[in-house]
């Protein structure tokens, strides 16, 4: 029998997720018709949609052959999980997927900036956990994709003003400006993610001419962008979605040096704002020598796959107006990271 050149069977961990149920959104109206694999905790409570060519398989996460059966016939292991998920988890689906035998690429759990970038990962700190994950998916014989994203906009954006430093607990309300706000950078909704995820999926695996999974992404990156945005821009597009104007937003200039210090004492407290303000403040610093260009504005000195992928353009005022909807439902609901 001749191998086939396009991916069919592929897993998803996380598929009830925030990026996670964008992902299946996409995997399922996918011309390719994948058999898609879904692990889920024994005892989560998230509700899974039903399809035919939807297996959902119920693991305990620290049984080896639960998670071998679950994961042999796969052929691409995409893994998105909670930032709470232990830390032994991710290397127990490679362990398993190595195990498997099937399986031939693994997306690890990143989903964001590329933190092992030396730029960001100076002041970020997790760039090492990350290539160390890398390296052992090299190292069990399987390749890793890794999906950069940048922030995701309407998260980043709603969630609070720790992360794009807006604060909509009144309209007009608040805007932290990292170094004045005008970095660039490059910003991705849940839903450009997991079009682009799938879109690459849907390539053939080798081909002599254009992009292949093999080819292209295997050991490398997928990029992609919704938009290069600076906060102020941001500000402009929120102005435009509230019918506010740019006098009415108290503006506060924050040092990301500052900001960065702030963080690490924040978090030696225990207190999980530091991360959000390390995480971000690592990537909103005027940078600078733009020269070498800027780990979060990646499309200059890096590109992206959008084009390539045939991916739509998004409307900036709608994705900004639907990132006012998760902040008035996180604020409503007292899950706003103020
Ligand atoms: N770019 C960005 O701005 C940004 C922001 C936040 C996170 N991220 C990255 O994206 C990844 C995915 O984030 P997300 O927000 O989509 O995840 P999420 O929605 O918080 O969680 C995804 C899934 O993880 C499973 N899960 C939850 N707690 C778990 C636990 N303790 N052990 C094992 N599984 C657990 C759940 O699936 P089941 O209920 O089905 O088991 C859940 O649906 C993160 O790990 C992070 O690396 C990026």
């Amino acid at each position: 029998m001749t191998e086939s050149n396009h991916i069919k069977n592929v897993a998803l961990v996380g598929a009830t997720g925030q990026v996670g149920s964008h992902i299946l959104q996409r995997l399922l109206s996918s011309p390719s018709k994948f058999n898609i694999t879904i692990l889920t905790r024994k005892d989560s409570s998230a509700k899974i949609p039903t399809a035919s060519n939807i297996k959902v398989c119920p693991v305990d996460y620290e049984n080896h052959d639960e998670l071998t059966t679950a994961l042999t016939g796969v052929e691409v292991l995409i893994i998105s999980l909670s930032v709470f998920t232990p830390k032994e988890t991710q290397p127990a689906l490679v362990d398993a997927a190595a195990a498997a035998k099937t399986v031939r690429y693994i997306i690890p759990n990143e989903w964001g900036t590329d933190w092992t970038d030396p730029v960001v990962n100076k002041t970020a700190m997790l760039g090492t956990g990350i290539n160390e994950t890398r390296d052992y998916i090299k190292s069990k014989g399987m390749s890793w994709i890794s999906v950069v994203c940048g922030f995701w906009y309407e998260y980043s954006l709603g969630s609070g003003p720790n992360c794009y430093g807006f604060d909509f607990r009144s309209i007009p309300g608040k805007v932290y400006l990292y170094d004045g706000g005008n970095t660039p950078v490059n910003t991705s909704t849940w839903e450009h993610t997991g079009e682009g995820t799938v879109a690459m999926l849907e390539l053939p695996i080798k081909s002599d001419s254009g992009l292949s999974i093999e080819g292209t992404f295997a050991n490398s990156f997928l990029r992609l962008s919704s938009f290069q945005l600076s906060q102020r821009d941001m500000l402009a597009a929120v102005c435009r979605a509230t019918s506010t104007s740019e006098s009415e937003w108290e503006q506060i200039t924050v040092s990301t040096e500052e900001y960065l210090k702030t963080g690490r004492e924040q978090l030696q407290q225990g207190n999980r704002a530091g991360f959000g303000k390390i995480l971000y403040g690592s990537v909103m610093e005027a940078y600078p020598d733009r020269n070498q260009g800027h780990a979060q504005a990646y499309q200059a000195h890096k590109g992206l796959h959008d084009e390539a992928l045939g991916l739509a353009k998004e409307d900036l005022e709608a994705c900004t107006k639907g990132a006012l909807q998760i902040a008035k439902e996180k604020i409503e609901t007292g899950q706003y990271w103020a």
